[in-house]
């Protein structure tokens, strides 16, 4: 999917630009904005900002001037997603993607209700799904849990009117 966001526009103004009623998804605006260039978000974050990570304050700067221009709170979201891919202990990659596919996609389908995630066709209590699923013992249905709630606050970073 591709998105026309203006260059240096500021975030309403992109909203405006956005289907209603449409959740704005920080990983389908890297896809369409600066994937081409830097590919996966969380394999360039670990590659780029893992070993020697920036301020998020000095990374969201860089962010909110570079190519261009980037609304300064898109800005703070994306750098905010860049440093906690770089620091993601939980590989979703080799545990779950085989089934699932990609992290986002799975977490386009979780909706966030009393505080807790839940499927949204399923009903089902995300946290106490996975201690039986994927074979995850109690750490590890923690870890995922956590990974899924980040990706899923990234993929319903802001609801459109
Ligand atoms: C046309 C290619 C291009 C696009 C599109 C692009 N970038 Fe970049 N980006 C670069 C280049 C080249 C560099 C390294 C040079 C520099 O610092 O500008 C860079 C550097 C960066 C860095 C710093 C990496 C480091 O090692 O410190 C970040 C973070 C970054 N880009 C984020 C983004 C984000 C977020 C987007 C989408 C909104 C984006 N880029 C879109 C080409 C691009
Ligand atoms: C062997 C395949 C497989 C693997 C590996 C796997 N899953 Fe699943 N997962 C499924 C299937 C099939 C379903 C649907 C199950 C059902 O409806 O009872 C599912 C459902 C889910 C759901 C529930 C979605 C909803 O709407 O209720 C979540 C969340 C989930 N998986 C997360 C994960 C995570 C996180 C991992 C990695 C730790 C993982 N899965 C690994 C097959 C897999």
């Amino acid at each position: 999917m591709r998105f026309p966001v203006p260059a240096g526009g500021t975030l309403a103004l992109w909203l405006a630009f956005t289907t209603p009623a449409y959740a704005f998804d920080l990983h389908r605006f890297w896809d369409a904005q600066c994937q081409g260039c830097h590919g996966h978000s969380a394999d360039f974050a670990r590659a780029e900002l893992a070993k020697n990570p920036p301020p998020a304050e000095r990374l969201a700067g860089f962010i909110a001037g570079h190519r261009g221009g980037v609304d300064p709170r898109l800005a703070a979201a994306i750098a905010a997603m860049l440093t906690a891919q770089a620091n993601q202990p939980a590989d979703f990659r080799e545990h779950c993607r085989v089934c699932h596919g990609d992290a986002a996609s799975l977490a386009r389908n979780l909706i966030r209700r009393d505080g807790g995630l839940y499927g949204r066709y399923s009903g089902r209590a995300l946290r106490e799904f996975l201690e039986s699923h994927a074979r995850l013992d109690a750490d590890g249905a923690e870890a995922f849990a956590r990974l899924m709630e980040r990706v899923e606050a990234e993929v319903h970073f802001a609801e459109v009117e």
